[in-house]
């Protein structure tokens, strides 16, 4: 079902045939540069905008999360180059990449005189917005790709704030004993969601692992869900980019078991405009975030096979409150500068980054490239809370 088609695509559509698979069709209402949700960069992040990520919520997110970035900055190996590298993938607004910026440099100025920000945003109509946001940056910034970073791989940290779920998805479909791929199809002036090909054996065998070998009985014709064809180039892409040092994934994730559950029978595909979620990814192609949970299992198995050595995984509610989240907290009551207004809004948004129903139930994921098991400073976050 579909209203207002837009012309691009049904061209586009015509020109493949009239049906394409659910990832092509995705990989275009989000990427295309011209038409795209974000390649357009008509999506707009922040509580007046299309929907809230933890960054939008205030500059907390990024004090704490600067702690552990630090942390890793800090103990890398003597022998490392003088120059280090933050780098931010699909950084959305820019908000978070600025508040580490000013945070970095205000609180360890000597680890900022050795840092440079690199900002991964496939998107232009993204980094346009990107390059206004951080025109104030305090360190030193450059826009780049994995693919160009691969021929200067550079040391430090590589941060993906929900970036993953923003990857195109294959959507799968039961039929009877077998699996079907979804496809995207024209009739008429309008789009339809239908069952296309058998998975192809390659494809098959990416499910096993995952529980999936085949629908069974527990799964009934027309039982949908996600995974994700991109994980793995991207994680080798982005391994190409470090020569040595950490990545720290924090997104949507749930275990396969959750995840592919059979009461779960649509998926985890949804779409977002105006703070608006639903369940339909075919209205106004082009104008709505789609976005996919990540499955766990698929990310850790895709971490291994692209050379990342996993070095912890929680919730976020438990990473931000062994990064001193509650003492935060606390603190803000102490602080008379702060007006009631300000001191509400900073306590609602600290309360919601813990909110186990919501932005405290993300998973925060780092892996290690180019360490010694000696040099790979295992999470801060994956220690118990501390009490200072
Ligand atoms: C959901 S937004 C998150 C933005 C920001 N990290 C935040 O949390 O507010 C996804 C971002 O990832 C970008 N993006 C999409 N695909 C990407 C890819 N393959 N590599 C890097 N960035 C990508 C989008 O353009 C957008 O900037």
């Amino acid at each position: 079902m579909s209203s207002e088609l837009p012309a691009w695509l049904r061209q586009r559509l015509l020109a493949a045939g009239g049906s394409v698979p659910f990832v092509t069709y995705m990989g275009w209402v989000l990427h295309d540069p011209q038409h795209g949700a974000y390649g357009s960069g008509r999506l707009q992040i922040g509580p007046r905008g299309d929907f809230v990520t933890a960054p939008s919520l205030g500059a907390d997110f990024a004090a704490l999360v600067a702690l552990q970035l630090v942390a890793w900055l800090e103990a890398l190996p003597p022998s490392s180059p003088e120059r280090l590298s933050l780098v931010e993938t699909g950084p959305g607004e820019g908000q978070l990449a600025l508040d580490l910026a000013e945070w970095i440099a205000a609180e360890r100025p000597e680890l900022a005189q050795r840092l440079e920000l690199v900002l991964v945003e496939p998107n232009p109509g993204m980094a346009e917005r990107q390059r206004l946001q951080l025109q104030t940056c305090p360190l030193p910034t450059r826009w780049s790709s994995f693919a160009d970073l691969a021929a200067a791989p550079v040391t430090g940290v590589v941060l993906a704030h929900e970036v993953l779920d923003a990857l195109a998805v294959e959507r799968i479909v039961a039929d009877g004993a077998l699996w079907r791929r979804q496809r995207v199809t024209l009739h008429g002036d309008s789009l339809r969601l239908e069952p296309g090909e058998p998975l192809e054996p390659s494809q098959l065998a990416q499910l096993v692992p995952l529980g999936l070998a085949e629908p069974g009985p527990q799964r009934p014709s027309g039982w949908c869900s996600e995974w994700h064809p991109g994980l793995e180039p991207w994680l080798r892409d982005c391994g190409g980019a470090l020569r040595c040092g950490q990545l720290l994934v924090i997104d949507y994730a749930q275990e396969a078991w959750r995840y592919y559950a059979p009461q779960r029978s649509n998926g985890t595909l949804l779409a977002y405009r105006a703070q608006q979620a639903s369940a339909d990814p075919l209205q106004e192609p082009g104008a709505w975030d789609l976005t996919a949970h990540l499955c766990l299992e698929s990310l850790q198995l895709a971490a291994a096979d692209s050379g990342w050595r996993p070095l912890g995984q929680c919730r976020q509610g438990q990473a931000l409150l062994a990064l001193g989240l509650a003492e935060r907290l606390h603190r803000l009551q102490q602080q008379p500068e702060l007006g009631l207004e300000q001191l509400l809004q900073r306590r609602e948004a600290l309360l919601r980054l813990v909110d186990p129903a919501a932005l405290g139930d993300f998973r925060w994921l780092a892996f290690a490239r180019g360490l010694e098991a000696d040099n790979a400073l295992p999470p801060l976050f994956a220690r118990e809370p501390q009490n200072t």
